[in-house]
């Protein structure tokens, strides 16, 4: 037997995942955000279960849209951040691709360029989260630019939200009222909703949502759970052996856990050099056989080791899941001081991956 750490994906969940996005924002164009190797999920796989219903895929670079090509992706793309050099530009247009368009460089080299065919640009405002964009004061005269160019084809008006899913903050409102008074003359497409946006904000909708993680079925609000999404990844392991330990001694690492009784303890196969977070803590909740356990001692490179008290029978070769079906990610992230975003994001390589 190989070392049992796998990720199942399951791209009917994916597909579910995405109708839920299309039934919340009904009148809505929908862009399905599958940067970072869809979250982890797989980008190839996950774009080509996606890719007859979407109105648009958003990655955040050149390479992951010139891979889609490759593959026959055909759907619109969009650079989420742009292109970084007048090179990427000119792929860009070669590859029919859609750019964000957020800061002078961009725009220039725009002006300045030649393009085997136009592109369609989201011109991105600042309303307040002071990551990306122009500021409220910059954006009409760029619009204005941006009209003016015979290579741009389409000018979409787009911000992001910084609190989306902190409902009670009102950064939403007030990001939302600063981008709808500054675009308020300018005529155009609008796009500003994430999921958190996409499921509670039904003002943010706009022409264009851009779901991300509710595809990946996580609850995109702190302070709630979303019955209707399904986890997508299960990552999966299995008990490698089990340890019989006394009253006071100490599990793992650095001692840190020390047995309060004699006990069973299991060794599971999962650590942080498969991408699981090297700083969840004691008590971060394990599946193993259905039932939880709690994780007690450090998490080491290749090993994490569970209190089997309630789980006397447990065997060597049992199943265990680390997070998804039976177990959201979001509360394991939880658990870890982490965010699910992360924890998808981070496994390593050796975890085996199979798409269902
Ligand atoms: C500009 C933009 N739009 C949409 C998204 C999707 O956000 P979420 O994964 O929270 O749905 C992201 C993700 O970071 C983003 O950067």
């Amino acid at each position: 037997m190989t070392r049992p750490v796998w990720a199942e994906i399951n791209l009917q969940a994916l597909q579910a995942n995405f109708q839920r996005s299309c039934q919340a924002a009904p009148f809505s164009c929908q862009v399905a955000v599958i940067k970072a190797d869809a979250y982890g999920h797989g980008l190839l796989p996950v774009a080509h279960a996606l890719d007859t219903f979407v109105d648009a895929f958003a990655v955040a670079r050149l390479d992951e849209a010139r891979q889609l090509r490759e593959q026959g992706i055909q759907s619109a793309i969009l650079l989420l951040e742009g292109f970084f050099s007048r090179a990427e530009l000119l792929l860009a247009a070669e590859l029919n691709l859609a750019t964000v368009v957020h800061q002078e460089a961009q725009l220039k080299a725009l002006e300045e360029s030649t393009l085997v065919r136009p592109v369609r640009v989201w011109l991105k405002m600042n309303s307040g989260m002071n990551r990306l964009g122009w500021l409220p004061s910059e954006v009409a005269s760029v619009w204005r630019r941006l009209q003016a160019l015979d290579s741009v084809s389409e000018v979409i008006l787009m911000t992001h939200l910084a609190s989306a899913d902190i409902p009670s903050s009102g950064q939403t409102d007030a990001q939302l009222d600063c981008f709808e008074s500054t675009c308020e003359a300018l005529s155009g497409q609008r796009s500003v909703a994430n999921s958190a946006a996409i499921l509670t904000c039904p003002r943010a909708h706009a022409d264009w949502v851009r779901p991300g993680l509710m595809l990946y079925g996580v609850a995109p609000l702190q302070a709630a759970m979303e019955p209707s999404l399904q986890p997508v990844m299960t990552l999966r392991s299995r008990l490698m052996a089990v340890q019989h330990c006394r009253a006071g001694e100490r599990i793992g690492y650095g001692g840190d856990w020390c047995c309060p009784e004699d006990m069973p303890v299991g060794i599971i196969a999962i650590g942080y050099g498969d991408g699981y977070p090297r700083h969840a803590a004691a008590a971060t909740p394990v599946l193993l056989n259905q039932q939880r356990v709690p994780l007690i001692g450090r998490v080491s490179m290749d090993m994490i080791s569970v209190d089997l008290r309630s789980q006397p029978l447990a065997q060597v070769g049992d199943e265990v899941v680390l997070w998804g079906k039976g177990l959201a990610v979001e509360e394991v992230a939880r658990h870890a001081g982490s965010i699910a975003y992360e924890l998808l994001c981070q496994l390593t390589k050796r975890v085996k991956k199979v798409w269902l």
